[in-house]
């Protein structure tokens, strides 16, 4: 394990099928006033809205609500939000929706007392939070960012074309999460497979870089192998309890900060997705699959020791009598084909993106360097260019 470092996770997590009944132990902890955050109403159509209003009031709260968050919030949405719980005096921002009502709620929750623009202070200049920080709790119904158990909240920009993820240290972490399985069964296929592709992308940015043994490395093949095998079965059958709840945990596991310790990181595949999206707006998770394939066939010549392990590893790839080269290789065509089987988006072009877009693409991507080659501009643009 390279480096120092300390682990801290600060969130408690409740899950099964009777999670909910978390929300009864965790409210009493906080002041009367919950801003209720919520995205475009399929909470509503589910009852998962009802559940969690019959038990706001059972615990005598006082209900405010900031409806409507976006998939990919927005600065805009984010200063209403700012309003809104200015208004409702907020002593807790309840988050019930997926990885953006998640994030949206952190933003939020650091921004209400911050006296600075919070776009320029903690997504152009990536500070801290100065200010005293709104607690969140999260009742998750979509799977795949991890929001529920991490620091992050990706905000997007749209006339500065730029989507930007801070994250935020373990102040900042929900206090709680709720996660029961069954609230994600209403979730379309679209989402639900997006979701996978954004946990197995989370791991990948984290198992991709250096070159040393680690423990966290091995953590990471035992998920990815867990999350394939789900996932075969979920898509086959949305409704399968021990699926979807083993996907759920991955998920978590996947990004709140664990299988980051003792290394370097990559997120190049989640900057590429992240100026795509900023673009067009397009779901996350199919944003990463859609740059994955030209991603990391252009950077397997700077990490084939690693490749290669991830394809005997986590793809079963025989590697007797093959060069190392030719693992890796066939490791990256077994996930190729995997991804086309479950049903992932494969071109930047299919989630709208035109060659017009290209330059401005390029422009919106942050380069990160933790990974196996520090990308140039000219990089970025050959990786964008093989993504359409
Ligand atoms: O808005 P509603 O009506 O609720 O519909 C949502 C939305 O349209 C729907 N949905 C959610 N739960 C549902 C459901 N529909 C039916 N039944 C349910 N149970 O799903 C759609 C997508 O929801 P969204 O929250 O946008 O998805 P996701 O969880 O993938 O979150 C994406 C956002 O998280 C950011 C992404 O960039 C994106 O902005 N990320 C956050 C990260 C973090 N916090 O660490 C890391 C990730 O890499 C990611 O960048
Ligand atoms: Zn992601």
């Amino acid at each position: 394990m390279n480096g120092n470092f300390t682990y801290c996770n600060p969130t408690k997590l409740y899950f099964g099928k009777d999670a909910l009944d978390g929300l009864k132990e965790e409210l009493p902890k906080y002041g009367k006033n919950v801003l209720l955050v919520y995205g475009g109403g399929s909470i509503k159509k589910n009852g998962i809205y009802d559940k969690v209003i019959a038990i706001l009031k059972e615990c005598g709260k006082n209900i405010y609500e900031d409806a409507g968050v976006m998939p990919n919030p927005t600065t805009d949405k984010l200063n209403e939000g700012v309003m809104r719980a200015n208004k409702a005096k907020a002593d807790l921002i309840l988050a019930v929706g997926g990885g953006s009502v998640c994030d949206y709620a952190k933003a939020v929750s650091v921004s209400v007392n911050c006296n600075d623009d919070p776009w320029e202070k903690y997504f152009i200049r990536f500070e801290e939070p100065t200010c005293e920080i709104i607690p969140v709790g999260c009742v998750l119904t979509m799977v795949g960012t991890g929001s529920e158990m991490n620091g992050g909240s990706v905000i997007t920009n749209h006339a500065q074309k730029l989507k930007i993820g801070h994250v935020f240290g373990d102040n900042v972490f929900p206090k709680f999460s709720v996660m029961n399985p069954e609230f994600t069964f209403t979730l379309p296929k679209y989402q639900m497979i997006s979701g996978i592709y954004d946990i197995m992308s989370h791991i990948l940015e984290q198992y991709f870089s250096g070159t040393d043994d680690n423990t966290s490395d091995y953590i990471s093949e035992g998920l990815l192998r867990s999350l394939i095998h789900s996932a075969d079965i979920a898509v086959e059958n949305p409704t399968d309890y021990e699926a979807r709840s083993n996907i759920m945990w991955t998920a978590t596991w996947a990004l709140n900060t664990l299988v980051a310790k003792g290394k370097t990181t990559d997120w190049m595949v989640h900057m590429l997705g992240q100026a795509v999206a900023a673009h067009t707006d397009a779901t996350h998770g199919m944003t990463l699959s859609a740059v994955t394939m030209p991603y990391y066939k252009y950077i397997l010549p700077y990490g084939t020791a690693k490749f290669a392990r991830y394809a005997v590893n986590v793809w079963g790839v025989d590697a007797r009598g093959k060069t190392q080269e030719q693992t890796a290789l066939d490791g990256l065509a077994a996930m190729e084909k995997w991804m086309r089987k479950i049903g992932l988006v494969m071109n930047i072009t299919d989630l709208g993106a035109t060659k017009e877009m290209l330059d401005g693409m390029v422009k919106s991507t942050l380069i990160m360097d933790g990974g196996y080659k520090v990308f140039t501009e000219s990089d970025v643009r050959a990786v964008l260019k093989a993504s359409y």
